[in-house]
């Protein structure tokens, strides 16, 4: 039988925590260093586990598509073993399908178009702050304020009822929690459960605060007359079983969309003002192009199809920051990748930030260009090389209603406001986390038009 070498290990690789202090200090920069050393893949030692890094967009077609039966992405998230031990992130086969087949219809477009003007009239509820900076000529936190505009709209369509400023307060701090920790949850999986770990304390009472707010958004949507056909009713029929009605799993699942669907999008909308407000000629394109389709009444959904430039920048923002961008799976049989041995059990991951700056594939991929996607250009990019949303049969269930939200808060804040950076600030770096996350804040000033 041949036998094949295992990928490099990535340095520096430190007794027992192995790779662990220099992740947490500069994930981008451990990366980089070891592309340079090994190439597209190797194995990261990580506190007892080994996590192969892939970096070629003919890996990532491997893993999700072509053997994706011997890769399965629940069995590798390392959300498992605290937080949703039976939802969609975290099942494969059967059960995953289980659970996503039911509400795949309620992230169509066919349910979705009817559903544009209350997530319209979400985010316009979320503009009380950016009037009263506007009128006070005072500067505001661009990240606060994209942060409460995405919960507000999922917490009201998962809900269908008004959410509370403390609500979402409170929601928002759990979900900041989960994170920000997730590397956390790796440690977790090696380390027993009797040892006693602030970060497990802590995960416990972030969920404790999470179902406070659920059980009284539930009580709400009870009194409220709601459509008997929602997605929170879909949800609240899932977790029924054939003995009882489990509340558990109910929350499980709605805490499992609003960590899927809250910093992603919250995250996306931000980047996109930000990058928006530092090119003169792109910020110009946009505002012409909502003036010529939109005008000033509020978009409706035929208008989101005819703005092709503002879909680039935003599919170009998606390629230079992908809000959710490690992919983790877990081989469940023997394979080989390049030559190299993969052993079944070990954790697999790739970052779509690399993919999308992989030096075969893109141009400058550090610079902004919104031509890149223009519909002459489209052809020359490869399906797995641009992967914001995923790719093959895990892809983001909310992948249409993200897009829609995003397209509709940009059109409807720029229709009513200007934008510019508060002395002092610019464009942000971005920091690798769990997430990408911009390295610190920006302010901005802002006035009526
Ligand atoms: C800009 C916003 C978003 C981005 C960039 C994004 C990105 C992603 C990515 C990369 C995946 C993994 C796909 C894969 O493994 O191939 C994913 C999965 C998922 N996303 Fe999103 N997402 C966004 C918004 C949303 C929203 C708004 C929701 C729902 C409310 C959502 C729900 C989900 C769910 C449930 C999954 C798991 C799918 C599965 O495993 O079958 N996402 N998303």
């Amino acid at each position: 039988m041949t036998s094949y070498p295992t990928p490099p290990i990535a340095q520096p690789n430190l007794p027992l925590i192995g790779a662990l202090p220099s992740i947490l200090k500069d994930l981008a920069g451990f990366i980089d260093h070891n592309l340079t050393t090994h190439g597209d893949i190797y194995t990261i030692s990580l506190v007892g586990q080994k996590l192969i890094f892939l970096n070629h967009p003919r890996h990532v077609e491997h893993v999700k598509i072509k053997a994706k039966e011997i890769y399965h992405t629940g069995k590798g998230s390392p959300l498992t073993s605290l937080l949703f031990p039976d939802g969609i992130l975290t099942n494969d086969g059967e059960r995953w399908r289980e659970r996503r087949a039911p509400l795949q219809p309620y992230f169509n477009p066919s349910y979705l178009q009817p559903k544009l003007s209350s997530i319209k009239s979400a985010i316009q509820r979320s503009f009380g702050f950016l009037e009263d900076a506007a009128a006070n000529n005072s500067s505001f936190d661009l990240k606060t304020i994209t942060s409460y505009l995405s919960m507000r709209v999922l917490i009201e369509t998962i809900f269908g009822v008004e959410a509370q400023p403390e609500e979402m307060a409170q929601v928002k701090s759990a979900l900041d929690f989960v994170v920000t920790h997730t590397i956390n949850f790796i440690a977790h999986d090696s380390i027993p459960a009797w040892v006693p770990m602030s970060s497990r304390l802590q995960s416990k009472q972030a969920m404790h605060t999470f179902r406070n707010v659920a059980a009284k958004l539930f009580a709400r949507q009870q009194e409220s007359d709601g459509e008997a056909d929602s997605l929170f009713s879909t949800l609240k029929n899932m977790s029924r079983t054939e003995q009882k009605y489990e509340e558990d799993r109910l929350i499980s699942q709605i805490l499992e969309l609003l960590l899927a669907g809250y910093e992603t999008t919250s995250s996306t909308i931000f980047w996109v003002i930000v990058f928006m407000i530092s090119h003169d000629e792109v910020l110009q394109k946009v505002n012409s192009e909502i003036a010529d389709i939109v005008g000033i009444e509020p978009p409706n959904q035929e208008d989101l199809k005819k703005m092709p430039y503002l879909r680039m920048v935003l599919s170009e923002v998606l390629r230079l920051i992908p809000t959710a961008y490690l992919f983790w799976l877990r081989c469940m049989k023997d394979d080989t990748i390049d030559g190299y041995q993969i052993s079944e059990g070990s954790r697999v991951v790739f970052s779509a930030y690399h993919i999308h700056r992989h030096p075969q594939f893109w141009d400058d991929p550090e610079l902004f260009l919104p031509e890149r996607f223009a519909a002459n250009n489209r052809s020359k990019i490869s399906k797995s090389a641009f992967i914001p949303f995923g790719l093959g049969a895990r892809k983001c269930l909310g992948n249409q209603f993200a897009l829609m939200e995003i397209q509709l808060a940009i059109i409807l804040i720029f229709q009513r406001f200007r934008l510019e950076f508060a002395p002092g600030y610019g464009i942000p770096k971005i920091k690798l986390g769990i997430s990408l996350r911009p390295e610190k804040e920006v302010m901005l000033n802002i006035k009526r038009r």
